[in-house]
């Protein structure tokens, strides 16, 4: 018998090698990791909330920012992705504040000088409250004031700012504020909801003008949520239409209503996968519960499904643009989970690559531990554990494991070993040092 392995055996033990100049890093946004933002709609609404549902201070990183992007040094990013908070910079109607714009500047100059890229998110889920007390994204005028916004910071960031998201998720914001009645001003009106996609829309488009006025070789696009999906009785008819409308409506639809060429990107964030069944109580299919189906799904019930975004990068594929992971993470407490669901999901992104599609960065959420919205502190994301009691900083072992594929820019056949599931993450760390 040859001693030469066969052409499957060397596939196996082969790293899969990412496309040089990858961009490497995780995303945060403000409202969820400065604390203290007093200005917000969401600090109001948060007073009605019980204490462990307010931010309070959060993770602190107003003031902790360079000992977060330190950390997001040592661990090898090379691009971090946040977003600035509109009620700071503008907390009364018209009144910009200097001083938080020069702090945003620092901020942004931090990670310069550590030669990490930036994306910046223009607008992430919080209004100033008194746009809020306007009738926020509801109201045309909301849009007329965000480019009044945009306008201000844009010239005063620029010179820091590599990539540029207007807006993020109008898809999940609208329903969480306007449908499911969980986010401030809770409403639940389709009406509603469909106003607020169609502002922001608009906001998008006008704000891709205005950055490339301002800045002729800025790159904009926007962070859309996507998820994939998926029939449970491959011979119903029903099932393959909802699959067609939902993608159509929750995936494309934000692209449909503002043109593909306000987007010199795409950036998607992926943390969904569904299936449509039928259930006993209804005729027709709907969204089967992912743990009642008994699916690998996270702390807070959403499946876990890694090939869905190997799917999601081909379907995406079709707009000849570059793509970005703007967001996909795992919210656990087991961390060996999360080195897994890191292997496991950067593995099919991978293989989209080698298929020849164009993706050229992923931004895991998230960096620290943070406030999940409604859901509070409970849900823990963080690549870096937070203890909020002390606001003390410790990187848990997927954050180097991260770091180790960041520093090879590919994932080695000792981390693919993970997938096993049997293997522990500080176990796998070891045997490469050795
Ligand atoms: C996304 C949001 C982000 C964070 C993650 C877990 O929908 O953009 O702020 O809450 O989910």
């Amino acid at each position: 018998m040859s001693d030469t392995p066969s052409p499957h055996e060397q596939h196996d033990h082969t790293a899969l090698i990412f496309p040089p100049g990858f961009l490497w890093g995780a995303a945060t946004s403000a409202y969820q990791v400065e604390g203290g933002n007093a200005h917000s709609d969401w600090w109001e609404f948060e007073k009605k909330q019980p204490p462990e549902k307010r931010s309070g201070e959060a993770c602190d990183q107003y003031n902790r920012y360079e000992e977060d992007f330190s950390w997001a040094k040592k661990l090898n990013h090379n691009a971090h992705r946040l977003s600035i908070e509109w009620s700071r910079i503008e907390p009364e109607e018209g009144e910009f504040s200097e001083a938080e714009i020069e702090h945003y500047k620092k901020v942004l100059k931090s990670l310069k000088d550590k030669d990490i890229k930036v994306m910046l998110t223009l607008w992430h889920f919080t209004l100033p409250k008194w746009v809020a007390d306007k009738g926020g994204w509801e109201s045309t005028k909301c849009v007329h004031y965000f480019i009044r916004f945009v306008e201000k910071i844009v010239p005063s960031i620029k010179e820091y700012v590599d990539f540029w998201i207007t807006v993020n998720e109008p898809g999940v914001y609208s329903w969480g504020a306007y449908s499911a009645g969980l986010w401030p001003p809770q409403r639940k009106s389709l009406w509603s909801q469909f106003k607020v996609i169609w502002n922001l829309a608009s906001a998008h488009k006008k704000a891709y003008k205005i950055i490339h006025h301002l800045d002729p070789n800025a790159k904009v696009g926007m962070a859309n949520n996507v998820f994939s999906v998926k029939v449970s009785q491959e011979h119903s008819v029903l099932q393959h239409f909802l699959v067609w409308l939902y993608d159509i409506s929750g995936n494309h639809s934000f692209y449909l209503l503002t043109g593909k060429n306000t987007h010199d990107f795409l950036g998607l964030n992926y943390y969904f996968h569904q299936r449509i069944g039928k259930l006993e109580s209804s005729w027709l299919p709907k969204f089967l519960d992912p743990k009642k189906a008994r699916r690998d799904i996270s702390d807070l019930g959403w499946e876990l499904y890694p090939e869905g975004i190997f799917d999601i990068l081909n379907d995406f594929s079709s707009y000849d643009k570059p793509i970005y992971i703007t967001e996909n993470g795992l919210a656990s407490t087991n961390d060996d989970r999360r080195a897994r669901f890191l292997v496991g999901y950067l593995q099919h992104i991978y293989h989209a690559i080698s298929k020849g599609v164009d993706v050229r960065g992923y931004f895991y959420w998230s960096l620290v531990d943070n406030f999940e919205w409604h859901e509070g502190f409970e849900p823990r994301f963080g690549l870096i554990e937070v203890n909020y009691e002390t606001q003390k900083r410790t990187p848990r072992p997927s954050a180097h494991l991260y770091a180790e594929i960041i520093q090879h820019n590919s994932i080695s056949h000792d981390l693919l070993r993970l997938l096993g599931h049997t293997i522990k993450a500080r176990d796998i760390l070891e045997r490469i040092k050795k």
